[in-house]
């Protein structure tokens, strides 16, 4: 059975991450100034303001840990993930293949010079560094487009999580998948993001406690 896990930032809340929506979510109090920070004009024109804001943002990743539902996900054996996170959480729990759409926070690139390095504010060239992440103005990477579209058509199961679907060319990708024949579930404590499935296959729980209970459903619905 192939299964895709596509994640948003509710994976990442029980490691104390804010979603970027809902109550709580970074955008609550200050949208159109967060997004400043993270459109691309406004970041090569003040690359220093930006950097004050991407520091504090970028540090509470780093500081942070995957949990409990990013290593159930690892647990699955050749299972892939399409994440729009870019806290890299499910590589570090150990799941081989993953596609991070929206980049991470592991790379930059000299605004400059243009060199490629891990991650750090100032290039050797003495130029501002931008984090490999998709800023708004951005396009994604052509090429994980067409990997994430390759892994969904391959699914048999496709699992939603903690995402509000408002975004794209991501929220493309589950119905892109059930199109291609994948069984979707979903997993939100909020509501459905996604054409609602049937009852039991959207998970109402949290990350952790629904992929428990999509675990035990896999287990009755594919036994090996
Ligand atoms: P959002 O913040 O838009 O949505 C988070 C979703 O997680 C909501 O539907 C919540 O109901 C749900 N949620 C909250 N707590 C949860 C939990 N403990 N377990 C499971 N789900 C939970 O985040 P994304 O959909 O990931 O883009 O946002 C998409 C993109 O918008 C982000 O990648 C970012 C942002 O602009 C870029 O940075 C390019």
């Amino acid at each position: 059975m192939n299964i895709v896990f596509f994640t948003g930032a509710g994976m990442s809340a029980a490691s104390g991450l804010a979603t970027f929506r809902g109550p709580n979510g970074l955008y609550e109090d200050d949208e159109l100034e967060i997004q400043d920070y993270l459109t691309l004009s406004y970041f090569k024109k003040h690359p220093g303001k930006a950097w004050d804001w991407l520091r504090v943002f970028i540090a509470e990743m780093t500081n942070a840990k995957y949990n409990e539902g990013h290593e159930i996900i690892a647990s699955f054996q050749n299972a892939s993930v399409v994440t729009q996170n870019i806290d890299c959480f499910h590589q570090q729990a150990g799941s081989k293949e993953v596609v991070e759409l929206h980049g991470s926070v592991d790379t930059c690139k000299c605004i400059e010079c243009g060199k490629e390095q891990p991650l750090r504010e100032k290039c050797d060239c003495g130029s501002w560094t931008k984090p490999d992440i998709v800023f708004y103005e951005e396009c994604l990477n052509f090429e994980k487009i067409k990997q994430s579209r390759v892994i969904a058509e391959k699914a048999d199961v496709f699992v939603i999580i903690g995402t509000s679907g408002v975004v794209w060319p991501a929220a493309e990708l589950p119905v892109y998948a059930e199109k291609c024949g994948a069984t979707v579930f979903e997993i939100n404590p909020d509501q459905p993001s996604f054409p609602p499935y049937s009852p039991d296959r959207y998970i109402k729980k949290n990350a952790i406690e629904g992929l428990k209970e999509l675990k035990e459903k896999l287990e009755r619905l594919y036994p090996s």
